[in-house]
């Protein structure tokens, strides 16, 4: 597989379809075409790469914990709604390996201590799995220190700067840490934001999009991705739309 930067990523799996971040829904988004998905990964206690979402379990589980409070052996007992299970990061990419799939790790901190290290524990199932391909897999963070540390440890591989409001200081982070693309809330998109990160050289990225007009609006005045919680229906969307 190329590095083809994917016009649309399925959002943690296929959020819209089945639950998030688990094993099942990187299976449908893989079985259903989409070739590129994105997932967040954050350490259980005993500093395992698990993937879901939240610091807390409470809203997939009603289980009253922080998710780093409990190790994976504890984590693996945790029923999700429809009695779905957390995956490890190790877990999923031996499921994308199945169908040759691309995939977007967001690394997830549970906290700011955590942010070094969990991008170094990410890395090493990354390696351990193959996945150490700019082909295959590119980062992501909200966490500057997360990206600074896998931009040492992986220079090769991409990197995307989350954005979710509009610090004065992100280009200044996007340069030092020669981000490849900015990931950004679509609710921060204007026309002038777009056309200034695209001049200034980055692939730009919108989360999360699963209005078809607006997915239509931001493709046509430059965004080049969408993270998506149900990929196969925006793929359809996009298809045949044209830049402006
Ligand atoms: O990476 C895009 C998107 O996943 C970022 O926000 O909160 O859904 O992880 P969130
Ligand atoms: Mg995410």
């Amino acid at each position: 597989m190329s590095f083809v930067f994917p016009v649309v990523f399925g959002h943690r799996g296929a959020k819209a379809v089945e639950i998030e971040n688990t094993i099942e829904a990187f299976r449908y988004a893989c079985q259903s075409g989409v070739r590129w998905v994105e997932l967040d990964a954050m350490l259980s206690k005993d500093k395992q790469p698990v993937v879901f979402h939240d610091e807390t379990l409470d809203r997939l589980s009603g289980v009253h914990a922080r998710l780093d409070q409990l190790t994976l052996k504890e984590l693996k007992e945790v029923s999700l709604i429809n009695d779905r299970r957390i995956p490890t990061l190790d877990e999923v990419l031996d499921c994308l390996n199945g169908y040759d799939g691309g995939v977007n790790i967001e690394i997830k901190p549970s906290c700011r201590q955590a942010e070094r290290e969990t991008a170094q524990k990410v890395w090493q199932v990354v390696r351990q799995k193959g996945f150490d391909d700019p082909k295959r897999v590119f980062f992501s963070s909200f966490a500057w220190d997360s990206l600074e540390e896998i931009g040492k440890i992986a220079p090769h591989i991409k990197r995307g700067l989350l954005l979710e409001d509009l610090r004065p200081d992100w280009r200044f982070f996007a340069r030092k840490i020669q981000a490849y693309s900015i990931n950004c809330d679509a609710r921060l998109l204007t026309v002038s934001l777009i056309n200034e990160i695209k001049k200034a050289g980055y692939r730009l990225m919108a989360y999360t999009v699963n209005d078809p007009a607006q997915a239509v609006y931001l493709y046509r005045h430059g965004v080049d991705g969408f993270f998506c919680d149900d990929p196969v229906s925006m793929i359809e969307v996009l298809k045949n739309v044209q830049r402006l």
